[in-house]
């Protein structure tokens, strides 16, 4: 692959460079208020920035870190990181990628041409220099558009990150063909409605997947993501693996960081359906040559009416331990994980690598299901992890809801040791 360097970049026809007026091919007027965003200034790990008239959400910043997190151990394992900031809004994570990765090219792009001031303001705290080797550079074009043009000019990105707002999934093909051979995407979806099954024919649409509601709706979110995501890679020959899988309820917010590489579309059961059975509340994976037989064990029938399926899906783990440890320790290098911090990054850390157990299936219990199903009193939580613990089951809590446990214990089995906890 021909990597173009910065300074090829700054001089291509296609980018507005970083002059502090951003040019644009095709200008429209701006109105009184928009020529002049109103600055709003914050700070964000000690950083400074406008936020302007932009679409900013402080609640975003957890998200922000474990971006740059990976963009900086990824710079650390090849030497260098160049990346492209699809929809990047006030330009923070551009900022953020620059100062705290120290990315050495970052491409800031955001259709809103309105924004341009703003972007161009934050970049230039004393960012990249003067002269031809520019850093960074503002575009104010389509994601689809910019990363088009990046890939027919063979100028491929280390990390791409496309942070949309509804779902992504007609980003994900001009994504990969921008991104490097084991380079990383960081994708975001807010599409929580379609997630909850609300919209089954939606996320067959975006993703290919038939999503039906499910209690554990958010991990189904995540999950869904991740398969519409590996379907798009297999079709330009390419297979892709999660590094790790966020779920934040303001928004709500789906993140998946993906690292792509040449491949198909995996053979086991990491991709396939799954099952909840409304009436006894154990779920099951089910690949696709097991679909003609589709049962629960608590009916004797062949195919059970009280299963509701969702599928096909990314089944496999949501996250890979040894990288989110990689993520802990720098995060701990950086002093990003005191409970005094603006985010709790570190309990975050932790607990995702805690629900990377392999023995860990998809999805998770909520305790209140367990007692409503036992018809007692929700059992403390640490209590009943230590009962099933003690019982031989792996457990772990979920990042994803706050009174759930993720557990190989079948619903049946919890309910029965949440009553025994209550008679004790
Ligand atoms: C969720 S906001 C980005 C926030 C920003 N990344 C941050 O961390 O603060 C989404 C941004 O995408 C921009 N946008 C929407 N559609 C776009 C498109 N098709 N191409 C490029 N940018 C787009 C919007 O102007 C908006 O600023
Ligand atoms: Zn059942």
């Amino acid at each position: 692959m021909i990597l173009l360097s910065a300074k090829t970049l700054s001089s291509s026809p296609f980018l507005l460079r970083s002059s502090p007026h951003p040019q644009n091919p095709n200008p429209k007027p701006l109105s009184a208020s928009q020529a002049l965003p109103k600055s709003e200034y914050r700070t964000e790990r000690g950083l400074t920035f406008d936020s302007g008239n932009s679409f900013f959400r402080h609640e975003s910043a957890t998200g922000r870190d474990l971006g740059v997190l990976a963009a900086s151990l990824y710079k650390k394992s090849k030497g260098s990181v160049r990346v492209l900031d699809a929809m990047c809004g006030c330009g923070i994570r551009s900022l953020r990628y620059l100062v705290e990765a120290e990315a050495d090219f970052v491409l800031a792009n955001d259709a809103n041409e309105n924004y341009g001031r703003t972007i161009l303001e934050n970049l230039s705290q004393g960012l990249g220099g003067s002269g031809e080797e520019r850093r960074w550079v503002v575009t104010h074009t389509d994601a689809n558009r910019v990363m088009t043009e990046c890939y027919l000019r063979r100028d491929f990105y280390d990390l791409i990150d496309v942070d949309s707002f509804g779902s992504e999934s007609s980003f994900l093909r001009s994504a990969y063909n921008a991104l490097k051979l084991d380079g990383l995407f960081y994708v975001t979806s807010t599409d929580g409605y379609t997630s909850g099954g609300h919209r089954p024919h939606h996320s067959l649409a975006s993703y290919g997947a038939f999503v039906r509601p499910m209690p554990y709706s958010n991990e189904v979110g995540l999950r869904m993501l991740i398969g519409g995501a590996l379907r798009e890679a297999s079709v330009l020959g390419y297979r892709i693996t999660p590094l790790f899988s966020y779920y934040s309820y303001h928004g709500p917010v789906f993140r998946v960081m993906l690292r792509m590489n040449r491949g198909k579309l995996p053979e086991n059961r990491n991709y396939g359906f799954i099952s909840y059975c409304t009436k006894c509340g154990n779920s099951q994976a089910f690949s696709w040559n097991e679909l003609g037989r589709i049962s629960c064990p608590c009916s004797d029938a062949k195919v059970s009416s009280s299963l509701v399926v969702s599928g096909p899906l990314w089944i496999g783990p949501l996250h890979n331990a040894s990288y989110l440890t990689e993520m802990l320790n720098l995060a701990e290098q950086w002093g990003w994980t005191g409970n005094d911090t603006e985010t709790h990054l570190g309990k975050l850390l932790k607990q995702m690598i805690d629900e990377s157990d392999p023995k860990l299936p998809f999805g998770y219990i909520k305790l209140d299901e367990v007692a409503s199903r036992a018809k007692i009193n929700s059992p403390p939580l640490r209590t009943m992890m230590s009962a099933l613990n003690k019982e031989g089951y792996a457990v772990s809590r979920s990042h994803i809801a706050s009174n759930a446990i993720k557990t190989n214990c079948p619903m049946a089995v919890c309910i029965r040791i949440a009553k025994e906890l209550q008679q004790c």
